[in-house]
């Protein structure tokens, strides 16, 4: 019921809000209302100082450990403000679900984060995913638009209320859930962080390096701004005295997220086709708009909608421990959907053809609290395709899709091609397990601390890790460098490999491998895949120390 009155007060203020003549010439019901400006809390006005530091943070890959990390990485504007990985098909980005078995029915497409890590910064093995990036529970929400909804995440766990984590004094009594958001995943030991990360560790981290160091492009007007100056400095112009603090992290990522509105989209600017203008009529008289309403496309309310069995994530009971609301989730805005695969909180389709049939159909699971909005609804395919049509170019915003205007963005390391690339694969040893190496630091010239794992080798065997001007094929091979170590009684090992400072290896590509004594393999040494990097020219302290601490 309250459902339905919020969808009648929306068609209301909608239909006051836009001109009789385009109400009448659709002759259905009435269009969906334009996003207006978002609220600011009062205690974070929105400065372009503030914005621009804000932006710098929020695309900066050193806030996360391994550097290569930031918010940016799982929430990009041509995905729609969320992951692009898990948009490829047979991405490695896939959590194997509350059975932890992979390639079974609740496997779940989440966003790709760190390797564990240990408080030294070495890699630790997950039981799933071993020393490869971990893999969260559910897909990404967009950071565009954020800056509306009261509450945020897929089960509303950010409250409005920010607090101060350092001195305990409320900063924002309402309207913080983004400041709330901001500190989580920084600290994250999936995401970000290693495992006892602090978010003083994070501030000391951020006062010490400089801003988009690794970043290949920096935008020219954020490059202007940031203008050689460290962190210290620009909190200073930003907040008035240098220190850098999580809780000023946190209000100048959210005021930059708060720049981030995508409200120029066909749909706004009342451009749509006759065919998207029937596509949105179809939407509305399938009932989509009863929870996709409003200005946003949702109504910010929980619904079990039937994606999965009720208990396969709990949803909004983890927040309210009341039964009714397991399996809820908040609904997800729609503007730029069409960017943003796979879809729902588990990632469980690619494409928004599967997910009208799924709403045609009724919804896949049922429990007692299943939304009664979700049942079949008996669309022809005509209508099914009319509602796609509405989902895709007039919900896009081309900014975002184009990264340009507010969605304009710094290159991440990672996107670079001085990302660790694989080069060969390794060869088998007993059991015919093939050891991994995972190396995804940058490469730093002169790095004390660049980090590797290797993982699914020989128990408390031997390991060399060999670094030279050619792929090594064997544990002898001529190298820049060797260095030896023990694998642990699962197989595994990770280490810090002093790189090189020396002028005659610039710009030239290396190659590391790691050979591990194994009996079984030819040659008495298996060996994992290799990667190929060139060596990064920065010369900063902090870079030399590597991105442990
Ligand atoms: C490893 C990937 C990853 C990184 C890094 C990451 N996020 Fe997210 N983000 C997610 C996922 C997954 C969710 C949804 C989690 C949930 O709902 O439980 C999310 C949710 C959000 C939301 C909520 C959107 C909504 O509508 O509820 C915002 C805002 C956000 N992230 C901003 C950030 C910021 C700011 C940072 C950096 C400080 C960041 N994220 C770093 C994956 C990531
Ligand atoms: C009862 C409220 C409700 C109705 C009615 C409803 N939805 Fe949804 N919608 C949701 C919720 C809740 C989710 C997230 C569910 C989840 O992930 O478990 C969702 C997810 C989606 C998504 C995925 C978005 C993303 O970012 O992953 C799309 C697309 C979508 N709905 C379109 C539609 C269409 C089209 C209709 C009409 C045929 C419709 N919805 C009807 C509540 C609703």
């Amino acid at each position: 019921m309250r459902a339905f009155l919020n969808f009648a007060a929306t068609a209301l203020l909608s239909a006051l809000a836009l001109a009789p003549r385009i109400v009448a010439a659709q002759g259905g019901p009435p269009p969906l209302p334009p996003l207006g400006a978002p609220p600011i809390p009062a205690s974070n006005p929105q400065t372009p100082a503030k914005i621009a530091l804000g932006q710098a943070l929020y695309w900066d890959e050193q806030l996360s450990i391994t550097g290569t990390v930031a918010c940016g990485t799982c929430h990009m504007p041509r995905a729609g403000g969320n992951e692009p990985r898990t948009a490829q098909p047979n991405s490695a980005s896939v959590n194997p679900g509350s059975d932890q078995l992979f390639g079974s029915n609740d496997d779940i497409v989440g966003s790709m984060g760190v390797a564990n890590h240990d408080a030294d910064g070495l890699y630790q093995t997950s039981a799933l995913f071993g020393m490869a990036p971990q893999v969260g529970t559910r897909q990404s929400q967009s950071a565009i638009n954020a800056a509306y909804p009261t509450t945020l995440f897929w089960d509303g766990r950010a409250g409005s209320v920010f607090v101060d984590p350092i001195t305990q004094t409320t900063l924002i009594a309402n309207g913080g859930a983004l400041e709330n958001q901001a500190l989580g995943p920084v600290v994250n030991g999936v995401e970000m962080a290693h495992t006892a990360r602090t978010l003083l560790d994070v501030a000391t981290r951020v006062a010490g390096v400089r801003p988009l160091r690794l970043s290949p492009y920096v935008p020219p007007a954020l490059q202007s701004w940031i203008a050689n100056r460290d962190y210290p400095t620009l909190f200073a112009e930003v907040f008035g005295s240098n220190e850098v603090t999580p809780a000023r992290i946190a209000l100048a990522i959210a005021s930059y997220e708060r720049s981030l509105i995508a409200n120029q989209t066909p749909h706004d600017l009342q451009s749509l086709t006759q065919a998207e203008v029937a596509g949105r009529q179809a939407f509305q008289q399938a009932g989509c708009a009863r929870c996709h309403g409003g200005p946003l496309l949702s109504d910010n309310d929980f619904h079990y909608i039937g994606v999965r069995p009720q208990n396969a994530d709990p949803g909004r009971f983890a927040v309210t421990a009341n039964n009714a609301d397991r399996g809820r989730m908040r609904t997800p805005p729609l503007r730029n959907v069409e960017l943003s695969a796979p879809y729902f909180a588990d990632g469980r389709f690619r494409t928004l053809e599967e997910v009208v049939d799924f709403y045609n159909r009724g919804g896949d699971f049922t429990a007692p609290n299943k939304d009664p909005r979700i049942v079949p609804l008996g669309l022809n395919a005509q209508q099914r395709a009319a509602i796609v049509t509405f989902l895709k170019r007039p919900l896009t915003d081309p900014r975002a899709q184009n990264e340009t205007g507010p969605f304009e963005r710094p290159m991440l390391f990672s996107e670079s091609p001085y990302l660790p690339q694989p080069a060969s694969a390794g060869t088998p040893g007993l059991g015919a397990t093939t050891p991994r190496l995972f190396a995804a630091e940058p490469p730093l010239a002169g790095s004390s601390e660049f980090t590797i794992g290797v993982d699914r080798g020989r128990a408390l065997a031997a390991a060399r890790a060999v670094l030279s001007l050619s792929d090594p094929t064997s544990a002898d091979a001529p190298a820049v460098l060797t260095q030896n170590f023990a694998l642990t009684s699962s197989g595994s090992g990770s280490m810090h490999l002093a790189l090189p400072n020396d002028a005659n290896l610039q710009g030239v590509t290396l190659y590391l491998r790691v050979f591990v004594e194994d009996a079984a393999a030819s040659g008495g040494w298996s060996s994992s895949n290799s990667v190929s990097f060139q060596l990064l020219e920065i010369n900063d302290e902090v870079f030399r120390q590597g991105f442990e601490d």
